[in-house]
């Protein structure tokens, strides 16, 4: 196929993992505003090169007319958890959408694979506008920890290097650190709770400072200067001395004093 056809084919699913890429960000922001945990950490989208695509193809015996229906993969959306209960919650979040309906999913962290790769895999019909009209798409969302993705990416480059016939010696090792990934995902779950809390607290934190330094600086506009300068030594006292109470005190007058000069300046 002519290089300017794949281009044809491919340029939709560019578009549909960079929307997708900028929606579970924005996730991860609504979360953050609203001084709450995130349940996804991190994501990142990639489209199947063209080489990739027509190895699949080859591999699996697919006609190249049938590849966008056949192979589910062109477009990829990876999104990393801290924690496996995350997982589910992310399932949730995208099973609630509107704008992707899931096709199938498989759930290769209650049946690990024989590998020992492990991973939440839904793959969902996306809609994209483009100059042709609007293309109906399908996209994999591969959901995992930060542990299970730290050991796919290992087990991936010793398959690249080894083509696929990773020595027995070497597999024993992957097993048993797939194992250890497990026992290091009870072991977080544990304290799951704790670290969201400090999360939680440090995130409500620092939404407080911004917000205290926003006003600050908008006060340097209209207030006196000599008052700016207290209010903004005021600050770095108690910021230094830590208490979040004490914080969200002076933040919530702070809100007053640049209520005051808003309502002046109006006058
Ligand atoms: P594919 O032909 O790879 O799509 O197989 P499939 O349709 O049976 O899908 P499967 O869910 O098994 O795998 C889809 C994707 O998951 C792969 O392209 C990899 O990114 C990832 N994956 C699946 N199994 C493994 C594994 O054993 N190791 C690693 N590192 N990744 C895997
Ligand atoms: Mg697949």
């Amino acid at each position: 196929m002519e290089i300017q056809l794949w281009r044809e084919i491919l340029d939709p699913y560019a578009l549909a993992v960079d929307e997708l890429v900028v929606k579970f960000n924005h996730i991860i922001e609504e979360y953050r505003h609203v001084g709450a945990y995130s349940p996804i950490e991190q994501v990142t989208g990639r489209v199947k090169t063209i080489s990739s695509i027509l190895e699949k193809a080859q591999n699996k015996g697919i006609p190249l007319d049938d590849i966008e229906e056949e192979i589910d993969d062109i477009a990829g959306i990876r999104i990393i958890c801290q924690f496996v209960e995350d997982i589910y919650k992310v399932v949730d979040i995208i099973r609630q959408r509107s704008d992707m309906e899931i096709k199938c999913e498989t759930d290769y962290i209650e049946d690990m694979k024989e590998s020992g790769y492990r991973s939440y895999h839904v793959t969902v019909y996306y809609y994209v506008e483009t100059l042709k009209g609007t293309r109906k798409l399908q996209v994999e969302i591969q959901i995992r920890t930060l542990a299970m993705n730290f050991w796919a990416t290992i087990e991936h480059s010793l398959q690249y290097k080894y083509k696929k016939n990773i020595p027995s010696h070497i597999r024993e090792r992957l097993t048993s650190a797939a194992e250890a990934v497990l026992i290091l995902e009870q072991e977080m779950s544990v304290v799951r709770d704790e670290i969201m809390d400090a999360q939680n607290s440090f995130t409500i934190k620092a939404n407080i400072v911004a917000d205290i330094l926003t006003n600050i600086q908008n006060l340097y506009k209209v207030a006196n200067k000599q008052e700016v300068v207290k209010i903004q030594d005021d600050f770095f006292r108690i910021y230094q001395e830590g208490d979040s109470e004490e914080l969200k005190k002076f933040s919530k007058d702070l809100d007053l004093v640049a209520q005051r000069y808003r309502a002046q300046s109006l006058r």
